[in-house]
């Protein structure tokens, strides 16, 4: 199986409507990779790595090197779906000569198709840049977690018309500019609806709306890593309680000395 391409991302939406909505979850490492790939479209290295990965506060301390390193494990893990690299807060928004930069480091060193970045009217022009000079770019608008410290925590976004206003010419600009998908995300669901119905390009929802052109989740929140996730987080596992399961057998037999036994220890012939 050939490696889905970003024009074919970008043509699923056609008329305004995509047949079958497209699948996108994050992933940060090559066995990671390895078992969501075959089910996605998009395999998006996140920058909530920051604190998935890490334990970090927020994705503001996440650096260039690191989504490096994890996105070119994901390529590594991967052979199917279309793989985005976040860029990193502080790594684009100086200028579009700044962010050409990192986003061409970023391609080259992982060997990702695409980049995606937070903000939308502001980063237009940025985007444009990228996409003339061969950088395929997914936008993000709507709850952009990187200005957590403006927007002042994570809530949903666009409960007044000014704000709701906004978010849609945020992403209509990213449109016109050029971007092959944009992330919507943490908006009331009437905004999700009108944004999706008004851009040419795919608009992949993330607490936002059903009807729009696809969805993306983090993968570890929906496995049911953690005991805490966003209202907008369905859990389709409970990983937290299989790991800590297993643990708790493994430490249990090292105590008692039924580990390892007769299968996993080597005697002489
Ligand atoms: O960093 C991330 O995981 C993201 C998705 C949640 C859209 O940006
Ligand atoms: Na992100």
């Amino acid at each position: 199986m050939r490696r889905l391409t970003v024009p074919a991302i970008r043509q699923r939406k056609m008329n305004g409507k995509v047949e079958e909505p497209i699948v996108m979850l994050t992933a940060y490492t090559a066995r990671q990779a390895q078992l969501l790939d075959s089910h996605c479209d998009i395999l998006l290295v996140g920058d909530s790595l920051g604190q998935v990965i890490y334990g970090l506060p927020s994705t503001l301390p996440v650096t260039v090197d690191m989504m490096i390193a994890h996105g070119a494990a994901v390529v590594r893990g991967s052979y199917h779906s279309v793989v985005v690299v976040d860029m990193p807060f502080g790594s684009y928004e100086a200028s579009p000569q700044r962010a050409f930069e990192n986003a061409s480091r970023i391609m080259e060193a992982t060997g990702a198709a695409a980049v995606k970045l937070e903000g939308g009217e502001v980063m237009a022009e940025t985007v444009a840049f990228l996409v003339q000079r061969g950088i395929p770019v997914v936008g993000h608008v709507g709850l952009t977690p990187q200005a957590v410290n403006v927007l002042g925590g994570y809530g949903a976004r666009g409960r007044d018309e000014a704000e709701a206003e906004k978010i849609m010419q945020d992403a209509q600009a990213l449109d016109e500019a050029g971007a092959f998908a944009i992330v919507l995300e943490g908006v009331l669901e009437p905004i999700a609806i009108a944004v999706t119905q008004a851009l040419s390009c795919p608009v992949i929802g993330i607490g936002a709306s059903a009807q729009c052109d696809g969805q993306v989740i983090v993968a570890e929140d929906m496995l049911g890593m953690f005991e805490r996730v966003p209202r907008f987080v369905k859990r389709y596992g409970n990983m937290a309680e299989a790991i800590s399961q297993a643990a708790e057998q493994y430490a249990r037999e090292v105590r008692d000395r039924s580990f390892p036994g007769p299968d996993q220890t080597y005697q002489p012939k």
